[in-house]
């Protein structure tokens, strides 16, 4: 039988592109309001990549500063899975582009794609191959040009997305710390409610997505605290995947989880696809809002439909593992 080990994220870190497009911007290109964008959405700015910016260029510092955090050298990578709706290219996968740029010589190398929930597919596609023991450490990161995929013209898509990435890698820690429930989902029969045809822009119907995004993402964290036996009062933190405020505050009141124990970022950079909720999760951890210890629960939704939820003690950091 082979032995499970407790896998956690051991460094996390961020990148989004220096470049900002406010709502003030946006009335200029389409009609819209500011007052429109930041009550139907609480979307204040967006980060944009230049024109020759890739999915594997805004990964390669996010990932730097992930692996810096860690501790660890490039060459320790066993794994590198990139979450992205924006790939530089169909192949080869974005992560063997950014192996290359951050000389983790070692790594095997692929992409996943679950649209908005990448990086929960991501982070639990890693956590199987470390905690089998088939690795010791992977790097899983979520990268978005999501400016790339926008059509400028359509005011009900173009105000909600922006670029960034987030990286964070993953390692063996102590028993009881890391990872504690992961619970994935998908709907294949909702799929046209929101999705990227090969060449072309975002679709969405936002009305209908956002009713199911409320409701599979508060089922999610039900389930893996459940699965868990852990109590929606342990929640030390909540990183929600950043699409809309209304929609976190919904999940935050039938959840019971106040709004000073849900971390929200969405103002400043809109909906970053698959780098949203790890973007967070690293800002939440420099913020120094992450201790030793806490219960933090990130859950995602998006095109598939898909949704996933994730239940974290974090730390636990083993030494030896360094
Ligand atoms: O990350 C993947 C998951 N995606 C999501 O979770 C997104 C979920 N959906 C949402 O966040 C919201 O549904 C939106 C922000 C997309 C839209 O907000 P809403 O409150 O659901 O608006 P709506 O689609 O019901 O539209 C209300 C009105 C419409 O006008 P009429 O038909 O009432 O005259 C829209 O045409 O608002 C109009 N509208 C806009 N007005 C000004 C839609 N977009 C805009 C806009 N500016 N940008």
């Amino acid at each position: 039988m082979i032995a499970i080990r407790s896998v956690g994220i051991v460094g996390t870190g961020s990148f989004v592109p220096p470049s900002i497009l406010t709502n003030i911007d946006i009335e200029k290109m389409v009609d819209t309001s500011n007052q429109w964008i930041i009550e139907r959405t609480g979307i204040c700015e967006r980060r944009i990549s230049s024109p020759e910016t890739t999915a594997s260029d805004l990964g390669v510092p996010a990932s730097l500063a992930a692996l810096q955090s860690a501790g660890i050298n490039p060459e320790e990578i066993d794994l590198i899975i990139v979450a992205t709706s924006t790939p530089d290219m169909t192949f080869p996968s974005t992560a063997c582009f950014i192996q290359n740029k951050i000389g983790a010589s070692r790594a095997a190398c692929f992409d996943i794609s679950a649209a908005c929930t990448g990086f929960s597919y991501a982070l639990e596609t890693g956590r199987q191959f470390i905690a089998t023991s088939t690795y010791k450490t992977a790097l899983i990161v979520g990268t978005e040009v999501m400016s790339r995929v926008l059509d400028w013209t359509d005011r009900n898509t173009c105000v909600l997305f922006g670029d960034g990435a987030g990286a964070a890698v993953l390692q063996p820690v102590a028993d009881n710390y890391g990872i504690l429930s992961t619970s994935l989902g998908a709907d294949g029969r909702l799929a046209s409610m929101l999705d990227l045809p090969a060449g072309g822009c975002i679709r969405m119907s936002g009305r209908e997505v956002f009713k199911v995004a409320v409701n599979t993402m508060i089922e999610a964290v039900e389930k893996v605290l459940n699965n868990a036996g852990i109590s929606q009062e342990a929640v030390s933190l909540l990183i929600p995947h950043q699409a809309n405020i209304r929609i976190i505050e919904a999940m935050g009141k039938r959840l019971n989880i106040p709004s000073e124990r849900i971390f929200v970022n969405l103002q400043k950079y809109g909906n970053v696809s698959a780098g949203s909720t790890i973007i967070a999760l690293d800002e939440a951890v420099r913020q120094g809002r992450v201790a030793d210890g806490d219960i933090v629960v990130i859950v995602a939704f998006g095109g598939g439909l898909t949704w996933g939820a994730t239940v974290i003690r974090w730390g636990g950091v083993l030494i030896s593992e360094k």
